[in-house]
């Protein structure tokens, strides 16, 4: 049986908080023009994509930009799930416009190729200087980048809060990104409304994003577990679960299991939208503080080795694994293990996503909670575990490998977890009814 990581007397006694500035309601995107203007930006560069470029709610933020008078260029070129290709090509894009400052609107594709195109634009380098190790440098980033107002289109990754560009690099087959709090945007302007020209699939695949990232912030091991760091500088961006952070994870996870399955089934049903959108961005907040573990870790090797399955929703971008789909396929089997070294934390995630939390052995809470997970996943349409992306047993010495190499994410789990380990949850995780 897994065991907790200890908390030591003599370790962490604190928590830190640096939260974005957000504001949250439908129709908020008419307001961007004065956001903008408060933020003295005048020439202005739009990142979108071409699916959200034509929605009613994209046009009423553009308007409004240009009723202030703002100086808008559009770049709508973002590709989904990026890579380090379509990142350069932005970067270039913004290098050679000379902007006061970038407005994202889009889902984490577009809100992280802005990011990646601020951060190059302001502090010029190598592709791979910045990029988190072991496939980049690792260097930090020297200091402010340019303003940046996020607005998130899918009820999802919550990138707008977080200080986190993720891309896809092809060549090695393997999903990573670029990680500092200077990346983390000016100002979050989230507006349910840009989500109800979600396609089903796309509301499954983002909402469970955000299910796993509330749960996986709640299973996280608690921050006095980690060593006392050498001062406040050194206090990493994921802390561990803490009492702030516990706060937006567990009623995060409360309304993706009260509203996920309405969301998915009728795009009418704003109430359902607007609850998920706002569990996304209280996830968001919880995991940009807390962070995630092995669920996320496990997803990068399953959406860096497949770009041949195309997704329910996703049929006009190119072959991929969306990024939510590929990490809760991991999470039924991953909380099963995790389950027992933090039974108190499995078993409240287990009841606010609505599941009879079980008995109260250490083995039954993480059952419980993958057992309403894997309901929520077969309710919603989901495919069945990993050999439904074309995964088999040959496969799984190369996902963990792949896996293994996320340790910034694997040492927030909850208890130990090595590669052989990590063969063993891909295997469970192949098929799940
Ligand atoms: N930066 C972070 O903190 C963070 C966290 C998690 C994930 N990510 C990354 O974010 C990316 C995924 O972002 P996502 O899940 O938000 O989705 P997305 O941006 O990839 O978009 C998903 C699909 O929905 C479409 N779409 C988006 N908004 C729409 C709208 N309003 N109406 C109609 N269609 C719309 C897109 O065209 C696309 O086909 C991945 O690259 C993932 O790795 C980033
Ligand atoms: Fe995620």
């Amino acid at each position: 049986m897994p065991q907790p990581f200890p908390i030591d007397p003599q370790g962490e006694r604190g928590f830190t908080v640096e939260a974005a500035a957000m504001k949250f309601g439908p129709g908020m995107l008419a307001e961007l023009g004065l956001d903008a203007r408060s933020l003295g930006l005048r020439r202005v560069a739009v990142f979108t994509e071409p699916n959200v470029a034509e929605t009613p709610p994209f046009r009423s933020a553009v308007d409004s930009l240009r009723r202030e008078g703002a100086d808008v260029v559009l770049f709508d070129g973002c590709r989904v799930e990026p890579t380090s290709a379509s990142f350069l090509e932005a970067a270039a894009f913004a290098r050679d416009g000379a902007f006061d400052g970038f407005v994202s609107i889009g889902g984490g594709s577009v809100i992280d190729t802005a990011k990646a195109a601020n951060l190059y634009a302001t502090h010029p380098a190598d592709f791979l200087a910045y990029v988190n190790k072991p496939l980049g440098e690792g260097r930090p980033v020297p200091g402010p980048v340019r303003p940046h107002i996020a607005c998130p289109t899918t009820c999802g990754t919550g990138s707008e809060t977080t200080g986190v560009a993720i891309f896809d690099h092809v060549e090695r087959r393997v999903k990573t990104g670029i990680s500092s709090r200077h990346l983390r945007p000016t100002l979050a302007v989230v507006d349910p409304t840009t989500t109800y020209s979600l396609p089903a699939g796309v509301v499954a695949s983002t909402g469970f994003d955000v299910l796993t990232h509330a749960i996986e912030s709640h299973t996280a091991r608690p921050f006095r577990t980690r060593p006392r760091p050498d001062g406040p500088a050194a206090r990493p961006p994921y802390q561990g679960a803490n009492p702030w952070s516990d706060i937006g994870s567990l009623e995060a996870i409360r309304l993706g299991g009260r509203y996920l399955e309405r969301a998915v089934a009728d795009p009418g049903d704003h109430e359902a939208r607007d609850a998920l959108m706002f569990a996304a961005t209280l996830a968001g907040l919880a995991f940009g503080n807390a962070g995630v573990h092995i669920p996320h870790a496990m997803s990068y090797s399953v959406a860096g080795m497949n770009h041949a399955f195309r997704a329910a929703g996703y049929e006009s971008a190119p072959p991929m694994v969306p990024h939510g789909l590929s990490v809760v396929l991991n999470a039924p089997a991953a909380f099963r293990f995790t389950g027992p070294a933090a039974p108190d934390a499995h078993r409240r995630a287990a009841a606010a996503l609505g599941a009879d939390p079980g008995g109260t052995g250490p083995e039954e809470a993480g059952a419980a909670l993958a057992h309403r997970l894997i309901a929520l996943m077969r309710a919603t349409g989901l495919p069945n575990g990993l050999s439904a992306l074309g995964y088999g047993a040959a496969d799984i010495p190369a996902l963990a490998a792949g896996a293994a190499a996320q340790q910034r994410l694997l040492s927030i789990a909850p208890c130990p977890v090595g590669e052989e380990e990590l063969r063993a949850l891909y295997a469970d995780a192949m098929v799940y009814w």
